[in-house]
């Protein structure tokens, strides 16, 4: 399936004017295809006890698992900064785990600037399930 761009582009600039940033001014919205082709989006929320606040990647990542869409496919993160923003290393590590090294992830400014890299350049090397050398493998699904 091909990352449908333009539908996370629309979901991303949809949601972007209610970001909670009261703090850092720095609005982020962010939307993700999972792998039934279904779009998630969301913004950043702040709290005023600063390291409480939620990235707007890994909110978009909580939507999407709530929903049972399935893995993460493509990520695009939009913002009205100068440059294209990326995920931060935690979000990095989020995306990872429901995702895998080729998701593409795509930063896009209001004013049309862009990146793209695919998520295990984002992260290379990664800590995963599979580096824990098998004594604490995650239990399957429906042991839940
Ligand atoms: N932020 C995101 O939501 N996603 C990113 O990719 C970068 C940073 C948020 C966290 C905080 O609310 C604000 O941007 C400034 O760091």
């Amino acid at each position: 399936m091909e990352p449908d761009w333009s539908s996370l582009e629309a979901a991303a600039r949809a949601v972007l004017p209610r970001a909670y940033a009261p703090y850092s001014r720095f609005p982020v919205a962010a939307a993700i295809q999972f792998a039934d082709g279904s779009v998630a989006a969301a913004v950043n929320v702040e709290n005023a006890s600063y390291p409480l606040s939620l990235c707007a990647e890994r909110a978009a990542v909580a939507a999407g698992v709530a929903g049972g869409h399935g893995e993460v496919r493509a990520v695009l993160v939009l913002t009205d900064a100068n440059e294209p923003t990326p995920p931060c290393g935690g979000c990095r590590q989020v995306l990872l785990e429901h995702g895998s090294p080729d998701v593409p992830v795509r930063s896009l400014t209001l004013q049309g600037h862009a990146t793209e890299h695919r998520l295990g350049t984002l992260l290379p090397d990664a800590f995963g399930s599979g580096s824990m050398d098998r004594r604490n493998p995650p239990p399957p699904r429906d042991v839940w």
